[in-house]
């Protein structure tokens, strides 16, 4: 008989080769006194002759119904053929030669239990290291241990035993049906059983120790060495990425340098990194990727790119996948569904990715993904507030959202602007200031640029257009005004007649007309883009619409579903608040006289070039080192990071959250800080004696106090420390800091 091991054979025909070994113990190892006799083999007695025909009938009986349950077996889970023909060949000489019956089936038991061995030894077949079928007593009885420390064990052994099969993980970790081999998985590579006697117990990855890791991350000189790393990148999306690296690699060098000079103090180990964007994987993925080559939005791929070429200039060692096969292989997912844990500890310090990707790793790593999920950054671009992040308050108090509600610390999700401090700023760099800063470095005497009295409208699209003829023409009235309105063959674009239409133009050709452009327009649509940064940077004003009322999730289906209850107070609300005048004009665009007499103001006014330090290659290293060093969400103590010293305790009025308190002082709200707050020293400093101290409601406003009744609350999770929020009836105690002049994400002492 020969087993044909197949990977997807091999666990079925093992299993039941280990029932048929033990139906074969049972009838001929018990009574013993038989099993002395057999080896001999020759000259027994009738009765003895008689005896053994009755248990090889037995027998028999027992391999037919076993025969018959292994073609059943065998047609449910498309065994390949072969296991069952010579399952039943073995029932058929079992019966022909009940002569030599006893002999065989000795000669069959050795060799089963040789291809046990060797099935357990062999290297081909896809089974983990550390993976020890329960060699040593076939008929071991494994009991449900009850231990207080693990009281989900035999509510776990019972759902493996219903489902075990549901996922071949399962069998790949060595389940077979049995309790033994199920309460071996649930102490090794889950923990919710105890380990289990008389084996050597591995426990599961994450609480085994890293292997240390200890090169220094350096600053790199070349970017070469990255291309590579972004060879796995298919299609546009990955050219995208790859080129805008390539092009500003110059300008990431002398960055570089500066920040090697001026910034980095001591050197840290390097960070292995994985950066896995979701949303290029798969079939959405060639859709995204699609809309690069057609204009679509590019915003993710720009902060890709630019985090990318960030940590490779900071010295870390990085991985990048766009592909969920490789993701599963670097990750080291077990084969299956993805409901077992992966084999190994995970082999990165940090994975960035967006909200596709973390519901990608969560079908990939089973129970692993909540213990390593302090590991995750999410590339979130108009971010995650608390309220939304914690699934049960975002339900019980109607946050209703499709994101959110993955119980990360809300700074683990990355935002594109520094659009809600409980989100940590990532950014991107503004490439034109990059470029036109190279290029002015090399002047003895930079000066503004030479600007004719243009305008270029913010607005590819005539949608866009629609309803501001009014606007446009009083801008027109005072500047030439030109647009870059796509035009299908054959049609012209739907524009007032005094506007300048260039068509849709390159990017190359867009720059060169903003260059000379005194005023870029914006219509109120796109929200919150980079167009306006890279136009400040080349020495335009941006005129925008002031939103009154404010857009946000209630009103707005763009808004709508996203994790956030921000007001947007204009098209650029962080162009508004953090550059202003006189290189951010906002008007009620409705109001006649005031865009009129805005549009006035601005051509009295020269401005230079300008780009907020934070958009620069140079801040984004030095705020995305500051966060590689100190963030940590994986330890259970609170934040370190910034120190205590920057806190500035500030009690806001009632119905202000404490982004705006904080912005009202200059100051940033900082939720690291939070914590030093919330104890009732904090109110007595503030000089509020409370009658109660709360701390039993659900609230992410709290710590507040409520003038009525003087009562104070504390918040009890720390999930929901809150820079946003706001009630009629609290009063917030918010934990504002300074920060660096262009780098909100950054207090002045602490990097
Ligand atoms: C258990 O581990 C020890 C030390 O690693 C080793 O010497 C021993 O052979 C192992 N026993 C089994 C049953 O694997
Ligand atoms: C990153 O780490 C891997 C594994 O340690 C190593 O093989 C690779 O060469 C490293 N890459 C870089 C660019 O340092
Ligand atoms: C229009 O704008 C002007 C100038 O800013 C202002 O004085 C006036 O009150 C505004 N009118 C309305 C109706 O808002």
């Amino acid at each position: 008989m020969r087993f044909t091991l197949r990977p997807r054979s091999g666990c079925l025909v093992l299993c039941l080769s280990v029932s048929l070994l033990t139906l074969l113990l049972q009838s001929l190892w018990v009574p013993p006194e038989m099993t002395r006799e057999e080896p001999a083999g020759a000259g027994r007695s009738p009765e003895e002759q008689g005896h053994h025909g009755n248990s090889v009938r037995r027998l028999a009986l027992r391999l037919e119904a076993l025969s018959s349950q292994v073609q059943r077996l065998a047609r449910e889970r498309d065994a390949p053929q072969p296991a069952k023909e010579e399952l039943t060949n073995l029932l058929q000489s079992l019966r022909q030669d009940q002569e030599g019956l006893v002999r065989s089936v000795e000669r069959e038991l050795q060799r089963m239990a040789q291809k046990l061995e060797s099935l357990g030894h062999q290297p081909h077949t896809p089974r983990p290291q550390g993976d020890h079928r329960p060699q040593t007593g076939l008929r071991e009885v494994c009991e449900v241990p009850e231990d207080p420390v693990y009281p989900h064990c035999a509510e776990k052994v019972e759902f493996l035993q219903a489902r075990w099969d549901s996922d071949p993980c399962y069998a790949f970790y060595g389940v077979d049906g049995t309790t033994c081999s199920i309460l071996t998985y649930l102490s090794e590579r889950e923990d919710f059983c105890p380990p289990h006697p008389g084996r050597n117990h591995s426990a599961p990855p994450w609480h085994q120790q890293p292997h240390t890791h200890k090169e220094k991350a350096e600053v790199r000189t070349t970017l070469r060495p990255l291309y590579e790393v972004f060879g796995g990148i298919q299609g546009p999306a990955g050219r995208f990425i790859w080129s805008r690296v390539e092009r500003l690699s110059a300008c990431w060098i002398k960055a570089g340098h500066r920040i090697r000079e001026n910034t980095i103090k001591t050197t840290s180990l390097q960070k292995r990194v994985l950066l896995y964007p979701g949303v290029l994987s798969g079939g959405a993925g060639q859709r995204f990727g699609a809309m690069v080559d057609q204009g679509g939005p590019l915003g993710e791929l720009v902060q890709w790119a630019d985090l990318s070429a960030s940590l490779f200039i900071l010295g870390h060692n990085l991985t990048f996948t766009t592909s969920q096969n490789h993701l599963h292989s670097v990750i080291g997912a077990a084969p299956g569904k993805g409901s077992c844990p992966i084999q190994r500890p995970l082999p990165f310090d940090i994975i960035y990715t967006d909200y596709h990707g973390l519901a990608h790793l969560q079908g990939a790593m089973g129970l692993a993904f909540q213990h390593y999920q302090c590991r995750f950054r999410i590339l979130d671009s108009f971010g995650t507030e608390p309220a939304f992040n914690l699934g049960t308050y975002a339900r019980s108090h109607g946050y209703n959202t499709l994101w959110g509600s993955w119980r990360l610390q809300p700074l683990q999700y990355m935002t594109m602007f520094p659009h809600t401090p409980d989100n940590s700023f990532l950014g991107f760099v503004s490439e034109e200031a990059m470029v036109e800063q190279e290029e002015r470095e090399e002047e003895v005497e930079p000066g503004p640029y030479r600007k004719d009295n243009t305008a270029v409208v913010y607005g590819k699209q005539d949608y866009m257009w629609q309803g501001k003829e009014r606007y446009l023409e009083v801008i027109s009235q005072e500047l030439e005004t030109h647009g870059t309105v796509y035009q299908p063959p054959g049609h012209s674009a739907q524009l007032p007649s005094n506007i300048i239409n260039h068509g849709l133009l390159t990017q190359d050709q867009f720059l060169q007309l903003l260059r000379r452009a005194k005023v870029f327009v914006g219509l109120g649509f796109p929200y919150e883009g980079p167009a306006p940064l890279e136009a400040i940077a080349l020495g335009c004003v941006f005129l925008q619409p002031r939103f009154q009322p404010p857009r946000s999730s209630e009103n707005s289906d763009f808004y709508k579903g996203k994790p956030t209850t921000r007001q947007v107070s204009s098209q650029h609300p962080y162009a508004e608040e953090f550059i202003g005048k006189p290189y951010v004009w906002t008007v009620d665009m409705t109001n006649t006289t005031d865009v009129q007499e805005t549009v006035r103001a601005i051509l009295r006014t020269e401005v230079k070039p300008f780009t907020p330090r934070e958009f620069t290659s140079e801040g984004m290293l030095e705020r995305v080192h500051a966060y590689i060093t100190h963030q940590d969400f994986c330890s259970v103590s609170f934040p370190t990071w910034p120190p205590e010293s920057a806190l500035r305790i500030h009690l806001g009025p009632l119905g202000q959250s404490c982004v705006s308190v904080c912005r009202r002082a200059s100051l940033v709200c900082e939720p690291a800080l939070f914590h030093h707050l919330n104890n009732p020293a904090a109110f007595t400093r503030l000089g509020l004696s409370c009658s109660s101290m709360d701390q039993e409601v659900d609230n992410h406003i709290f710590p507040a106090y409520s003038p009525w009744g003087r009562r104070c609350g504390l918040q009890r999770e720390r999930l929901l420390f809150s820079c946003a929020g706001s009630d009629p009836v609290h009063r917030r105690l918010c934990p504002c800091r300074a920060h660096r002049a262009g780098q909100v994400a950054l207090c002045p002492d602490c990097l």
